[in-house]
């Protein structure tokens, strides 16, 4: 296995079987399947190891008959081998030509102009033809364009780019609608679902009931069933002081990285259902209170 040829079909092999698992298998945009199952690198693997048998088993084969060959017969091999070479190299050549038309060296007296400046010449060369084509193509695509846009008014930059944001935007609500972790400060909202609740319980029995307590009372932090917000109340704040903490030195630690914006909207709303308690011993109030705007 040494030609360039079959190093060629192994590449080819494997991309082609790496596209193909890549279709088949449904990744995350920017995931790659071969990198994240195991198996299909596998797959991959056996796929490399196949086509570089084959090819290996091809060249010995080859190399055997060639052996057998008489003296005569590894002439002629190496005569038709020549042919294929030198027939590529040919149509090769012919279509460098064909694009360029420009003349070898030593025709290039046919097209010198007679002027000379210090020894510096000029050859006047026709123009290659596919930039010549290239021309025409740019002067038709001008032609058209101006008829479109200019004189029959198809569509302005500005409406173009309204419907591209218009799009982008639909596309933004679907990805929101089916990503539950996208949850953010701006679009949190409280969760009535019981089982929401129950988890959000689950959370604050967790982390928050050595400062706040199971009743919301109150201890180190404020009493969160009273009417009263240091840092607002309402889902929103109550979800940002969760997610980023309180003031600094307070003890109220940002949640972010511990919790799932799920889960801290979860926690957020368990602790806006503290409003029922009313505790006995609960914590004097701090802040101010908090009315809902609407
Ligand atoms: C180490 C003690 C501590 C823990 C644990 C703690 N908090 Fe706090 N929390 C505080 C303190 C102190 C404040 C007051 C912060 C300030 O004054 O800026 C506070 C404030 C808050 C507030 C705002 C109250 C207001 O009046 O504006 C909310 C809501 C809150 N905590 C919820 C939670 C939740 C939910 C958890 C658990 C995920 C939690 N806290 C865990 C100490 C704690």
């Amino acid at each position: 296995m040494k030609s360039f040829a079959s190093y060629l079909r192994v590449f080819v092999l494997v991309a082609i079987a790496v596209a193909g698992t890549e279709y088949l298998m449904e990744t995350e945009p920017g995931q790659w399947a071969v990198l994240e199952y195991p198996f299909a690198g596998v797959f991959i693997g056996i796929v490399l190891i196949f086509a570089i048998a084959v090819e290996a088993s091809i060249a010995s084969l080859r190399n055997v008959l060639y052996q057998s060959l008489s003296d005569e017969g590894k002439e002629r091999y190496h005569a038709s081998e020549q042919a294929k070479v030198s027939k590529l190299e040919e149509k090769w050549d012919s279509l460098m030509q064909s694009m360029t038309k420009s003349k070898e060296i030593e025709e290039e007296h046919e097209i010198i102009l007679d002027h000379d400046y210090d020894g510096i010449k000029e050859l006047d060369n026709r123009l290659p033809p596919w930039w010549l084509y290239s021309f025409y193509a740019t002067i038709i695509f001008g032609v058209i364009y101006l008829v479109r846009f200019h004189v029959v008014g198809d569509y302005t930059q500005a409406e173009e780019y309204e419907r591209e944001v218009a799009m982008a935007q639909e596309e933004i609500e679907a990805y929101l609608a089916t990503a539950e972790d996208i949850i953010n400060v701006d679009n949190v909202s409280f969760l009535e679902d019981s089982s929401d609740l129950k988890k959000g319980e689950k959370i604050y029995t967790a982390n928050c009931v050595a400062c706040h307590r199971a009743d919301g009372g109150g201890g180190i932090g404020p009493n969160l069933t009273d009417e009263y917000w240091i840092l607002g109340g309402g889902i929103k704040n109550v979800f940002k002081t969760i997610s980023e903490g309180g003031r600094p030195g307070k003890g109220m630690v940002a949640w972010k990285s511990d919790l799932s914006a799920k889960e801290m909207q979860q926690v957020a709303s368990y602790v806006l259902t503290l409003q029922e308690n009313d505790p006995a011993d609960g914590k004097a109030p701090e802040g101010d209170v908090w009315e809902e705007e609407e």
